[in-house]
């Protein structure tokens, strides 16, 4: 395999990377194993981009790992994605010390399993003051409820006197998502050839590159994660300006 990563301009990094890990069922259907199997081997594509970003000094990385609509799969596969998640962080906890990264959440984790829920907010505890990237797992999360999460708790401090309506702007509207602490991603990664959003960081992503490619999550590598990298740096973000403008900077 080629080493694509001196290609790679680190004056451009995205400082934020969005990915939706999407394909392990199939993956696993194509070598007539369980859908379970292909969630089992989603982790090491999980520890090889993390590595890959922590190295390249990315600094926040998001990783859509369980929709709220995910509850609707087969309650078989439900458990077992619970019960990998509690594995997998009491196992990579320390390697996230390790390597001074900080564990964060988005999205309603209080309603997990308790066990899931204990896990998430042990890493997150335990990880709290490292510096060199943040780690931000998407867990029970969906972009419409967070954004009216948001709405509500806007309204209440509106009601209460916290927060005058005149000066709500798409700042301060930001403050009251989930994500209030992160900037939003400049590169969005989804894998598995699903050309949707299915309801991940819609708010965030607003003017966020796509990039998109077939290959399934299990299979995803750095290699690959350096190809993204290099796309998102050959593209011309223009924010509504023309080309021009752009390269009169
Ligand atoms: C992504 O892989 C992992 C989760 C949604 C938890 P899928 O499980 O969606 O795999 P496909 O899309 O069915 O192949
Ligand atoms: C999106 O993948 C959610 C995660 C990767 C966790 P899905 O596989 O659930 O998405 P849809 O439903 O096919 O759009
Ligand atoms: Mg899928």
């Amino acid at each position: 395999m080629p080493d694509l990563k001196h290609h790679i301009d680190t004056n451009k990094l995205p400082k934020h990377i969005a990915i939706i890990m999407d394909g392990n069922g199939r993956w696993a259907k194509s070598r007539n194993r369980p859908r379970v199997f292909g969630h089992a081997n989603g982790v090491k594509a999980v520890r090889q981009v993390t590595e890959a970003c922590a190295e390249l000094g990315v600094s926040y990385l998001t990783l859509y790992a369980f929709s709220k609509e995910n509850w609707n799969r087969p309650s078989r596969e439900v458990n077992a994605l619970m019960s990998l998640l509690v594995k997998t962080l009491s196992k990579e906890i320390k390697t996230l010390s390790d390597n001074d990264i900080r564990l964060q959440a988005i999205g309603d984790i209080c309603q997990l399993p308790q066990e899931t829920h204990e896990a998430l907010k042990d890493g997150i505890e335990q990880t709290k003051h490292h510096r060199r990237m943040t780690l931000i797992l998407a867990l029970n999360y969906s972009s419409r409820a967070e954004i009216l999460n948001a709405q509500k708790k806007i309204a209440i401090d509106i009601a209460e006197g916290k927060l005058n309506i005149l000066d709500l702007t798409e700042s301060v509207f930001s403050k009251y998502l989930d994500t209030a602490d992160y900037p939003d991603p400049e590169l969005m990664i989804r894998t598995s050839g699903e050309q949707r959003i299915s309801n991940y960081l819609l708010w965030q992503m607003a003017y966020t590159e796509l990039y998109f490619t077939d290959q399934f999550w299990p299979d995803f590598s750095k290699e690959n994660l350096y190809e993204a990298i290099i796309d998102y740096q050959m593209r011309e973000r223009r924010f509504g300006k023309t080309s021009e403008q752009i390269t009169a900077l």
